[in-house]
């Protein structure tokens, strides 16, 4: 039998706690979030009426060091506006093998913009400078399609929240720039990564030709995302997200909150990294064996306790714990803004009390 903590309500019922670990997209907008949609000043956004929508879209630029942004509706429509605007049909795509923008985007660059993928095996997510000059296709030999755009990810999901360095992305982007082929960065977590090595984020985007950066992450807004660029770039992408039936009307109502995101919810972002970490750390003197922890995402593996990642993730259901399979033998938790330290403790004293009762079993 387990013996896990549960809280008793008013009644002195016993309730089940839950911790949703799945991903920091289950995040809710603040109070403060919820106040400035209520009050948003709006237009049509489809005529560049909006004046929220604008204000977001400067202030990302200026956040991310590029002429103009670009409010998209997710970090999908931003990737692939992005490779449709840099690539026409039949162009090659550089890619980390496990990237979002190929691995999880449902093959959105083939079926879109009519793009093949080649992916080269990052270090942690990150690609290396050498590999991908290697990559590029030489343009004399008729046999080859054209390399037209490099992708990068940071911090890189599959990675386990990697960060990639300055000086890693610096590598490609040269690359890139000595053959004359833009880096587009899929940014989805991009403030983790500056807030997990205590740099602006321009340090990071001054590598990239494009960017997307999703606000419905840790960053706690409800939807959307920022696609970012030069002032021509933009354009051409505003076309495509039209074209995409991404071309909304009031839509201020949800800028508002995207400001917000922005200007008011990057600093917090170490807080869900030392949760990140509390939990790696509790893991390990639980025996089980963890991905290197550097911002908001822990990898465990569940082979060492004969258990799935499926089956373990059924056992912590029922106890209220939520988190997602990555691979047969792989848990991935993600911490965000409603994961105190307390609920981590929590989670440590089921997955000890689990790990008691399958080995026992
Ligand atoms: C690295 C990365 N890129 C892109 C996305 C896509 O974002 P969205 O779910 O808003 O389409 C995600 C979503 O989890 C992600 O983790």
């Amino acid at each position: 039998m387990l013996k896990v903590y549960r809280p008793v309500n008013a009644k002195g019922r016993r309730t089940m706690r839950k911790i949703d670990l799945r991903s920091d997209t289950v995040t809710k907008p603040t109070d403060a979030m919820i106040r400035a949609m209520a009050e948003a000043e709006v237009g049509d956004d489809v005529y560049r009426e909006d004046p929220t929508v604008n204000r977001l879209e400067q202030i990302a630029a200026e956040r991310l060091g590029k002429e103009a942004a670009l409010f998209v509706t997710s970090g999908t429509q931003g990737n692939q506006v992005a490779v449709l605007t840099h690539c026409v049909n039949g162009d090659e795509v550089i890619a980390e093998a496990e990237s979002h923008i190929f691995y999880y985007e449902g093959g959105a660059m083939s079926a879109l913009a009519g793009v093949q993928t080649r992916t080269l095996a990052g270090v942690r997510g990150a690609l290396r400078g050498e590999d991908v000059e290697k990559a590029i296709r030489s343009t004399t030999n008729i046999h080859f399609p054209r390399t037209k755009l490099i992708c990068l990810e940071n911090t890189h999901n599959r990675a386990g929240g990697a960060v990639v360095t300055p000086e890693q992305m610096k590598s490609v982007y040269d690359i890139g720039q000595k053959h004359g082929i833009p880096v587009h960065l899929d940014g989805a977590r991009l403030f983790n990564a500056a807030a997990s090595l205590g740099v602006d984020v321009r340090e990071l985007s001054q590598y990239t030709t494009t960017i997307q950066i999703c606000l419905s992450k840790g960053l706690s807004a409800p939807v959307g995302s920022i696609l970012a660029g030069s002032k021509d770039f933009i354009e051409e992408a505003r076309w495509w997200r039209k074209k995409l039936g991404g071309g909304l009307r009031q839509v201020g109502y949800l800028a508002a909150p995207g400001i917000l995101a922005l200007t008011e919810m990057t600093e917090r972002l170490v807080e869900d990294h030392d949760r990140a970490k509390q939990l790696a750390e509790g893991f390990r003197k639980l025996s089980l064996e963890v991905e290197p922890v550097e911002t908001n995402i822990v990898l465990v593996k569940t082979d060492s306790i004969n258990q799935t990642a499926v089956d373990f993730l059924k056992l912590l259901a029922e106890q209220g714990v939520f988190a997602v399979d990555f691979d047969e033998y792989v848990i991935r938790f993600t911490t965000h803004r409603h994961i105190s330290e307390d609920d981590i403790q929590h989670v440590l004293e089921v997955v000890e009390a689990l790990i008691t009762s399958v080995s026992a079993s």
